[in-house]
């Protein structure tokens, strides 16, 4: 077969987040454009320099993180890495202490920008404690090369993380972030659970606030796999 899966290693960091970068922004994901700052400028400079700090970062999480694991799709014609995707193998609750309270620390303190990611990203991370309070696979990120789509990357890494799930009879997780995504998931078994939009809802949203949640909304559909593939009694797998 020409596409290669394998587990990715520390020192390919930065390939991969040059696919992941790549990846999101075409089509440009909103959100993911607010997190990480440099993936829609037309400036090269900031561009590089934006995914040079997010490949660094990424690297101190994973080295952090027992858990996660990074998988790669290479082509054997070429060398080429064509796809990556990055996964939590969860083998305990992963929240015992229920959600952690997280800061996007590298945007700049004080604005508006930071207090948005900072709220999107911790209302995400309640929602996962919520209903992922028990070992399982979380799919956080995956992406292929533009020029490299619907040759069957996405598919082998996502085989690769049901052959895991089902060895350990645990159930999948992934935010489907776009239709695209969705598509591929459902391919695989998965099963949409709800949509949201993340928005502000304890307090009266001001007009600044609306305008980032226009610019750079939160949009996902909650996907699961149950255990083995298998549906369960209300169809969605969802009895938690
Ligand atoms: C989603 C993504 C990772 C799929 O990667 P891929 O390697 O092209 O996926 P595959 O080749 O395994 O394709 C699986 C299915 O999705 C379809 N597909 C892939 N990319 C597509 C696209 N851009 N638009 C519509 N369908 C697409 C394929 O045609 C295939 O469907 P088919 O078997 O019915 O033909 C890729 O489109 C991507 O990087 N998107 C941007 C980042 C993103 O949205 N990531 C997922 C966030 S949840």
């Amino acid at each position: 077969m020409r596409f290669q899966v394998s587990e990715g290693t520390f020192n390919e960091i930065h390939d991969y987040l040059s696919i992941m970068f790549a990846a999101y922004s075409d089509p440009l994901h909103p959100f993911v454009s607010a997190l990480l700052p440099g993936i829609s400028s037309q400036d090269p400079a900031i561009y590089t320099q934006g995914k040079y700090d997010e490949a660094e970062r990424a690297l101190s999480r994973w080295k952090a993180n027992p858990f996660e694991k990074w998988v790669k799709v290479v082509d054997t014609n070429t060398g080429e890495i064509v796809s990556v995707s990055r996964w939590q193998i969860y083998t305990r609750n992963p929240f015992p202490n229920g959600a952690p309270n997280v800061e996007v620390a590298w945007l700049p303190d004080g604005g508006r920008l930071r207090e948005y990611c900072t709220y999107i990203t911790n209302s995400r991370l309640e929602r996962q404690a919520s209903r992922c309070s028990f070992p399982h696979i979380w799919l956080n990120m995956m992406g292929t090369l533009p020029q490299h789509r619907g040759r069957g990357a996405a598919s082998l890494m996502l085989k690769w993380g049901i052959e895991k799930a089902d060895s350990l009879d645990y159930e999948m997780f992934v935010e489907a972030a776009d239709s695209t995504g969705g598509h591929v998931y459902r391919q695989m078994g998965f099963v949409a659970v709800d949509e949201y939009w993340t928005r502000r809802l304890e307090s009266e949203p001001d007009s600044d606030w609306i305008e980032l949640e226009e610019k750079y909304p939160f949009k996902a559909t909650w996907m699961m796999r149950p255990k083995q593939g298998r549906s369960t009694v209300n169809g969605t797998g969802v009895g938690r």
